[in-house]
């Protein structure tokens, strides 16, 4: 495995790289739902890259950028185990030397949910994606459901500009007790760690009512906003929406043959979780 810090080596490397080549984007602190990607990408791809790069330009002034969890040493060991071949870890200056100053600007898909409550957030994450898939021009790039509007920007930048990576989902991976893997959930305290699987939960509540023949999206997130609201620790629900999988546009009414998401995000004392659910039919 080779650790490559600057842009014009990974950009080197990549190019003599066996083919084809699996890029798994990740802000390190891996944990299961990381290495479920490297795992798929290993399988998929002569050669898998994995990136660690805390980015920046995806965090609001307010947010976690220098609290964000890093453990270098235990994801190069990680990742080794995995039989990565590349891994890019590039300091921020590299990736965003002086002067730097070309955004891409998502559009609609990037609105709503996350990209409202997080100002920036989806510029920072599509320009930080376009620049892996340009200097490492992977043949596949892989993704988690978990954070499920930020599939939905990258597929659409990766359309709209053209750029020629086959995106791959991956499922989220939960804890036994359903709550969904994240680096954050470490920022839990051990009575927050306990309540919070009501996150998934309320999204299962929804996911229930759906399957019985609720097709009024309203329902459905009035169903997971009432068992979010049951647990005295959810300080706040910045949003319970249900969507368009694709396009992330609401919906009023969920359509045969229409995949929808349902998401939330809900904070349990300070921690900030988000999870969603795909309500979509599998065999009509
Ligand atoms: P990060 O939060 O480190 O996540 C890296 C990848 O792992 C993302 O595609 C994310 O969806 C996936 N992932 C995280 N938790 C998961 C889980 N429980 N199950 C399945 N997949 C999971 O997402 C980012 O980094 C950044 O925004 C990035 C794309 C790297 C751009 O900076």
């Amino acid at each position: 495995m080779q650790v490559i810090t600057t842009c014009a080596e990974m950009t080197a490397l990549c190019r003599e790289a066996p083919r084809p080549l699996g890029l798994v984007p990740t802000m390190g602190a891996l944990h299961e739902g990381h290495l479920s990607l490297t795992r798929q990408a290993r399988t998929d791809n002569s050669t898998m890259a994995a990136s660690i790069f805390v980015n920046p330009s995806q965090f609001g002034p307010n947010e976690d950028f220098t609290t964000y969890p890093r453990a270098f040493e235990r994801d190069l060991e990680l990742l080794a185990a995995q039989g990565t071949d590349l891994v890019f870890a590039p300091l921020p200056d590299e990736v965003y030397p002086d002067g730097f100053d070309t955004w891409i600007e998502p559009g609609a898909v990037a609105e709503g949910m996350e990209g409202a409550a997080r100002p920036g957030h989806f510029r920072g994450v599509a320009t930080v994606v376009a620049k892996l898939f340009t200097i490492t021009r992977p043949d596949r790039a892989y993704f988690g459901q978990k954070d499920g509007q930020q599939v939905a920007v990258i597929r659409k930048m990766n359309a709209d500009l053209n750029l020629g990576v086959a995106v791959v989902t991956m499922p989220t991976i939960r804890e036994p007790d359903g709550l969904a893997l994240s680096s954050r959930n470490a920022y839990l305290t051990a009575e927050e760690r306990a309540a919070a699987p009501v996150v998934y939960r309320a999204l299962q509540a929804a996911e229930s009512l759906w399957r019985s023949g609720e097709r009024n999206a309203n329902r459905l997130q009035a169903a997971a906003l009432a068992e979010l609201q049951r647990e005295p620790l959810v300080s706040a629900v910045d949003y319970v929406s249900v969507v368009d999988a694709a396009t992330m546009a609401p919906l009023n009414v969920l359509e045969v043959g229409r995949p929808a998401m349902i998401a939330t995000a809900a904070r349990l004392g300070s921690v900030r979780l988000i999870d969603n659910v795909v309500l979509a039919r599998v065999n009509t």
